[in-house]
């Protein structure tokens, strides 16, 4: 008989160590899978009462990720991959132009349906100058051509510009717009100070090569062929094979398939819980590895079928194998406490993946209600009935026209507010942790490997007690 052992977060505490690195220095930047790096070591989970474009749009700008669900039809999945990536520019690809030859009041008209109120002005294709509203107000005849007012008097960028560059440009140059154009001097982008301005209110958002922010997106071991192209078409980043058992045949043949059509898509492969699936996930394919069966505060896994194992150990033992193969490793579920996200990166992990503290956010989808005068969110297992009813998704392999035998419960938690301030908490406890270890990176983290088991008295010892809670804290409740 083969017995092992394992051990989830409540089962160990990262050892202190000497220590010269200070919270607030720390770096979180982490590699989640090929060249896409975070700002914030998190996602958030691909379940319908977790993450569609809002909550995307929201971790991105906090310098993490959202993995969009798939109880979506294709189209409306690719559509809000799309909201993500147009929510910021960097340089916009396809700028709104007006013809040299158009009178003011088809200027007008053509600003008023795009809400764009500065147009390059192109003649045979070519950028002969640049007209805003101010132009218009100024000329009060709308049968007045283009021509007889633009601004002539053009700067423009012939190669992507540094973001200093720019900024130097617009300052130097007093403008609000800077086309860019080729040697033949066709326009082939547009970067705006607004943009920009935009771009420094969130100086930690998770960005693409464009400026643009990243997403991710659910696909299955059957519906990939009906999504993938649309998703892919709309910009996403990063795909995530979204199953309960990563390693199984037609999973591990699905991904094949994926890899083999799909060459240069970046794909996150899962779930699995140990070294042999980390290896066949990787075989097959992933360049990253999700990591987690039965840890989810939703999942009914492990008590339905007596399968899983304990997150902590999961993670310890598929890491040996994801750092021999050079792939990234996301911890998915559990996690209660931002100790816990320190505790998966300390074990290996490159990010984790969080479902459970983030349905309660203001940006995840769903209303709030009100429960015994407390606010609380809705939060279900991709694996409830009622997900399954909704959508009839294929992640927990229930046939077409099968009673469903669910391996998730529905529920509520307690409304946390907006996404912001509460990462805030989050990503400070890591830093805080990575202080308490005297480490300065992610990276440094994830080589720590340095725990302590604790008994059940040591877990208590660890949470609050023998005291009556007077104000609840921010990132501390115990439900
Ligand atoms: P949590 O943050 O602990 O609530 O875990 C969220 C994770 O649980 C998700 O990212 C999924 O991997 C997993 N999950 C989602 N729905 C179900 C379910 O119905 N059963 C089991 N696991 C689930």
């Amino acid at each position: 008989m083969e017995l092992r052992e394992a051990l989830s977060y409540d089962d160990v505490l990262l050892a202190p160590s000497y220590s010269e690195v200070l919270p607030s220095d720390v770096d979180l930047r982490t590699v989640l899978v090929r060249d896409i790096e975070l700002n914030l070591p998190i996602l958030s989970s691909a379940m319908d009462t977790v993450t569609e474009d809002r909550m995307a749009i929201a971790l991105a700008l906090s310098g993490g990720a959202g993995v969009i669900h798939r109880n979506l039809s294709p189209e409306i999945q690719a559509q809000q991959v799309s909201k993500v990536k147009r929510f910021l520019n960097w340089i916009i690809d396809n700028p709104v132009t007006v013809n040299i030859g158009a009178t003011l009041a088809e200027t007008r008209r053509t600003m008023d349906e795009t809400g764009v109120t500065g147009l390059p002005v192109l003649d045979a294709g070519k950028v002969v100058g640049i007209i805003t509203i101010r132009d218009l107000r100024f000329n009060e005849n709308p049968e007045m051509l283009v021509d007889d007012v633009m601004t002539r008097d053009l700067v423009v960028e012939t190669s992507i510009p540094t973001e200093k560059a720019a900024l130097a440009k617009f300052d130097k140059h007093r403008i609000e717009k800077l086309p860019l154009v080729d040697v033949g001097g066709r326009l082939t982008g547009l970067i705006t100070v607004r943009d920009m301005e935009k771009h420094r209110d969130y100086p930690s958002a998770a960005l693409d090569s464009s400026g643009s922010l990243i997403v991710g997106a659910a696909i299955g071991p059957r519906d990939w062929p009906a999504r993938l192209p649309g998703l892919i078409a709309s910009g996403l980043d990063f795909a995530v094979l979204d199953t309960a058992h990563g390693a199984s045949l037609n999973v591990l043949k699905s991904l094949e398939k994926i890899r083999k059509k799909f060459g240069n898509l970046s794909i996150v492969g899962g779930n699995v819980a140990d070294g042999d699936g980390a290896r066949r996930m990787i075989e097959a394919g992933a360049d990253a590895v999700k990591v987690g069966v039965g840890p989810g505060s939703i999942c009914t896994t492990r008590v339905v079928t007596g399968v899983g194992v304990p997150q902590f150990t999961a993670v310890a033992d598929a890491v040996e194998v994801c750092d021999a193969m050079r792939v990234p490793l996301i911890a998915d579920g559990g996690v209660k406490y931002s100790g816990d996200i320190a505790k998966a990166i300390g074990a290996g992990a490159s990010a984790v993946m969080i479902g459970n503290l983030f349905a309660g956010l203001k940006d995840a989808p769903g209303q709030e209600v009100i429960f015994e005068g407390r606010i609380f969110k809705s939060y279900r297992g991709m694996g409830s009935i009622g997900a399954i009813e909704s959508g009839g998704i294929d992640r927990y392999q229930i046939g077409e026209g099968e009673e469903a035998v669910p391996e998730g419960v529905e529920g509520r938690v307690p409304y946390r507010g907006e996404v912001a301030p509460y990462l805030h908490q989050l990503a400070t406890g890591v830093r805080k942790a990575m202080g308490y270890t005297g480490c300065a990176s992610v990276e440094q983290l994830r080589e720590y490997r340095r725990f302590i088991k604790i008994s059940t008295t040591g877990l208590r010892e660890s949470h609050v007690h023998d005291v009556s809670v007077i104000q609840d804290a921010p990132n501390y409740s115990r439900l």
